[in-house]
């Protein structure tokens, strides 16, 4: 953490505890330079984080007063039981969701990817010319699957700077998470097969389970503890379950994160019924305290949980990079992968394995996740301003997304429509389950840079949702 961020979070600390109220004047920035022993740009730069973050608003010639609290929101509920699949029919209805935010007339609230401006690293675009220019085509076999060896020591080595063992040899190089993923359930399922998944559920899910011809059973999951471990314990006994696929951390949508209790119940259960875990962790390097929470890899001593994720969200999306951690199954997931898509694209395996060498990664990350929880609250500050005060919002320590909840009838498909029709994208509720159970609930993307365009089409939507209230009676 730089000194600025230590100072920022001390002040925020002090203003959480009421040492500084609403309205008062903190200490001028020469008065904060004599007691801190900082320097007038460190100061600055925590004050302007503060203001970034609402905590603190600047008013000319006079200082930096403690900013009006946001309202505490109250908690979306998520899900409600189980809900039981044999035919899972999803894709469709999210291609058009998707094909939307591909329009750059569109705001893309309802978008998955990260705002690309966050992205641009002209370290690693180099280090793709490099690559380039001394490419030679034997590369292209000396790099089949597993994949880039260099790549897969340097992700190694992530893992190891997080306390993880993961050797190079169990690391498959895939295009991009969704690859990894779908090779990690096809690994362990025969179709037919029952799988379990969370409920909502990110969609990649929805459609792998589809693509394969599995059965899915979708578990309650609290937008605060994850997937719900009553459940999963009932639901062994009875079905034969081959395989689990969750996110335990930054949940897509519900923005979830199991507590370290949770993770390790979990553990136990699947271990007790050889139940292989796919867990789906591509929002990992996302998270804004200092330490991430750990995966749920961290506890594999049966080398059966296949740990999935990619750089499309944290450095290079286009470059369709991703790998799985795969224990056991490593060797099964790189048949699968010579069967049907060959390999991840070589350049790009070697151009981001160059840049991880060089360093500069982390610094790149440090600065993502400070802009992406700037922006987050500024959307949290949007909604407190123009959404209807009966809006129940979840959001996470990291990654980029806001789950937002309205009661029945609201019908977040409808206000998909609505918004649609003056250019502004979310993702609704239904995306995520074969069930109708979340079509009062919606995803917002946070990442893209905060202006008056975003500031307006907030507005708008907040607009909506007060017309669509009103319609409910
Ligand atoms: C939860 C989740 N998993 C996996 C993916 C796919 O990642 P990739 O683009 O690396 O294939 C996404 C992308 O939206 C996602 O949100």
């Amino acid at each position: 953490m730089t000194r600025y961020e230590q100072l920022a979070g001390m002040i925020r600390q002090q203003i959480e505890d009421d040492i500084w109220q609403v309205g008062d004047r903190l200490p001028s920035l020469r008065e904060t330079v004599k007691s801190s022993g900082l320097s007038l740009m460190t100061v600055l730069q925590a004050y302007q984080l503060l203001e970034s973050q609402g905590w603190v608003v600047a008013r000319p010639q006079s200082g930096y007063y403690v900013a009006m609290r946001l309202k505490p929101f109250a908690a979306a509920k998520g899900g409600k039981g189980l809900n039981l699949s044999e035919n899972v029919e999803i894709s469709a209805s999210i291609f058009d969701v998707l094909q939307a935010c591909k329009d750059p007339q569109i705001i893309p609230f309802g978008s998955a990817f990260p705002d690309p401006s966050l992205l641009v690293e002209p370290k690693l675009s180099k280090t793709l010319a490099s690559v380039a220019r001394r490419f030679v085509p034997h590369s292209s076999l000396a790099n089949l699957p597993p994949g880039n060896e260099k790549l897969r020591r340097n992700i190694s080595r992530r893992y190891a700077s997080y306390g993880i063992h993961v050797s190079p040899d169990e690391i498959v190089i895939t295009a991009g998470a969704m690859e990894s993923l779908s090779f990690s359930l096809q690994s362990v399922t025969s179709p037919g097969d029952w799988v379990v998944i969370e409920s909502p559920a990110f969609y990649g899910a929805l459609q792998a389970i589809e693509r394969l011809r599995l059965k899915s059973i979708a578990i309650k999951t609290d937008p605060h503890t994850g997937i719900d471990l009553d459940s999963l314990e009932e639901i062994v006994q009875k079905y034969p379950i081959k395989a689990c696929w969750l996110m335990s951390r930054f949940q897509n949508p519900l923005c979830s994160t199991m507590p370290t209790k949770h993770k390790q119940r979990l553990v136990e259960i699947l271990n007790q019924n050889q139940i292989a875990l796919v867990e789906d962790d591509v929002y990992s390097e996302l998270y804004f305290g200092q330490e991430p929470p750990e995966p749920i890899k961290a506890w594999d001593t049966e080398n059966n949980f296949m740990h999935c994720s990619s750089f499309s969200k944290c450095l290079a999306p286009g470059y369709r990079v991703g790998w799985v951690a795969a224990g056991k199954h490593a060797k099964k997931i790189q048949q699968l992968q010579i069967m049907s898509t060959v390999s991840a694209s070589t350049p790009t395996q070697l151009a981001i394995a160059d840049y991880l060498t060089q360093g500069g990664y982390d610094n790149h990350l440090r600065r993502l996740r400070r802009q992406l929880e700037q922006l987050q609250s500024q959307m949290l500050r949007a909604i407190s301003d123009y959404f209807p005060q009966s809006v129940k919002v979840n959001s996470a320590r990291g990654g980029y997304f806001l789950w937002l909840e309205f009661e029945p009838p609201f019908n977040a498909n409808r206000l998909y429509k609505l918004a649609l029709a003056k250019n502004i994208s979310i993702a609704p509720g239904s995306m995520f389950s074969t069930s109708s159970q979340f079509d009062h609930a919606f995803r917002l993307n946070t990442s893209f840079a905060w202006n008056e365009t975003q500031a307006l089409a907030m507005k708008e939507l907040g607009g909506l949702c007060h017309a669509l209230l009103r319609e409910c009676g």
